[in-house]
């Protein structure tokens, strides 16, 4: 049987979308591939495949924790596997991700890689026996977020999404103060998240270096699940822009927030989505849009709402728990209106109405490590990390309907959404 490994050379687009979901059905029993099990202070070898901003920060993380060693990187662009060298100066280099998970002296693995690539080198690394480490959003659509969970739960790998704010101390406030009943019957959650740039420069936009170009870059390995086309040096650094790629702001940020408020409150995956908005900030040729309201049901009556703006940044990014006997506030990088002062924290407070006793308190529970704490259940292997595949999944699902609404224009359920044919 032809291996996942083997795949990365197929034609891209729908064949390789369709071999993919093929493979995985039957790659369940290779995921299952037993991982060494190590002492509790024994050394962690990683890799890291995808040495862009966010695979440099995830790998200076790692790095830093005690016996954690990276010893191989991955990365189709040159300059990026140059510049890793200042951190990890040992570490061998490779163009393609199958070299690194063909080594069988690799633990685990990072992968901070363009949205479209994590479920191929999620579910390639879980193959090979690795621990993974994924950044968000689990999965570019929904089928992929089916199989992701389907063989993570399969296997005997350790996986940590790079949902970081679930390790969060105030998520543990939030969660404490919603299991205590001391909200009472939440029946709606506001959640929002807002940035500015100067004008004339979109969110996200960055300039294409002097050097991208096809003699330092693998193209066709930036593309290996999608159709073949001539080198873009825009699309490769902006992938962020463009739907075939990315989800734009609901696979970047709503993600985090909604991974949230599903584990404050135990929530399952939506019933229902909209969205509205559009590109209104910046005309720079990005096919996402910067203005998003989404609105989604949930079971049991409650309502979550999350918008955004990249044209004004006073408010930060937060959420409010509206509930008949308490409210939850929890706010990150917003400035106070008269004071121009930063506001962030979570706080509670009680509705009179329903408890005349009650006491509005502040957050005070202790966060921890995300990459620790990834790092510490490879060592233990009998406990689950903070943010699993579990929510990987549910958070995933969740964006992508509110992105499947918003290009169909209408209200999409979870039935719709998980029978959606994806479209780049
Ligand atoms: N958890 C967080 O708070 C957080 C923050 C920022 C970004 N992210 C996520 O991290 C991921 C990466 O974002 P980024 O800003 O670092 O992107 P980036 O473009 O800077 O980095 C992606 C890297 O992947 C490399 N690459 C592309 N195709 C490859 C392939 N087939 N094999 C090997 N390498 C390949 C690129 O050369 C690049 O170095 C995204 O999914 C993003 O959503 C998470």
């Amino acid at each position: 049987m032809k291996t996942i490994a083997q795949d990365s050379d197929d034609n891209a687009g729908d064949k390789g979308r369709r071999e993919f979901l093929r493979l995985a059905a039957g790659t369940l029993a290779l995921a299952a591939f037993p991982s060494k099990v190590l002492g509790a202070n024994q050394r962690v070898r990683i890799g890291l495949i995808g040495a862009g901003d966010r695979g440099m920060q995830d790998l200076k993380d790692a790095i830093a924790l005690p016996d954690v060693q990276c010893v191989a990187v991955a990365d189709v662009y040159s300059q990026h596997r140059d510049q890793v060298k200042n951190l990890a100066p040992a570490a061998e280099t490779y163009d393609d991700p199958q070299r690194l998970l063909a080594r069988n002296d690799i633990d685990a693995v990072i992968i901070a890689l363009p949205l479209h690539l994590h479920a191929k080198y999620f579910f390639d690394s879980l193959a090979a026996g690795k621990d993974v480490y994924c950044e968000k959003t689990m999965t570019w659509d929904i089928p992929e977020a089916v199989q992701c969970l389907h063989a993570a739960q399969n296997s005997k790998q350790v996986v940590q999404i790079g949902l970081q704010h679930e390790s969060s101390g105030e998520l543990a406030d939030a969660r404490k103060w919603y299991e205590a009943g001391m909200l009472g019957k939440v029946t709606m959650v506001e959640s929002w998240m807002s940035r500015n740039t100067p004008h004339g420069h979109g969110q996200w936009y960055r300039t294409i270096p002097a050097d991208c170009n096809p003699q330092h870059v693998n193209w066709d390995l930036f593309l290996v699940n999608r159709p073949k086309t001539a080198f873009d040096a825009n699309q490769f650094i902006n992938w962020r822009l463009f739907w075939e790629f990315s989800g734009g702001n609901v696979t970047e940020n709503m993600v985090h927030q909604i991974a949230w408020i599903m584990t404050a409150m135990n929530l399952p995956v939506p019933e229902a989505a909209e969205m509205m908005g559009g590109i209104y900030s910046e005309k720079d040729g990005r096919q996402v849009p910067d203005t998003i309201a989404v609105t989604f049901e949930f079971p049991n009556y409650l309502t979550v709402l999350w918008q955004s703006t990249f044209s004004n940044s006073r408010y930060g990014l937060g959420e409010r728990f509206l509930g008949s006997d308490g409210t939850v506030e929890h706010i990150s990088g917003a400035t106070d209106m008269v004071t121009g002062k930063y506001r962030g924290g979570i706080s509670y407070y009680p509705e009179k109405s329903n408890r005349a006793d009650g006491t509005a308190t502040t957050g005070s529970s202790a966060g921890q490590n995300h990459m620790a704490n990834w790092v510490e259940c490879i060592r233990t292997r009998n406990q689950k990390t903070n943010a699993p595949v579990e929510i990987g999944y549910k958070s995933a699902v969740a964006a992508h309907m509110a992105n499947l609404a918003y290009r169909q224009k209408r209200r999409i359920t979870l039935q719709e959404a998980m029978a959606a044919k994806p479209e780049y």
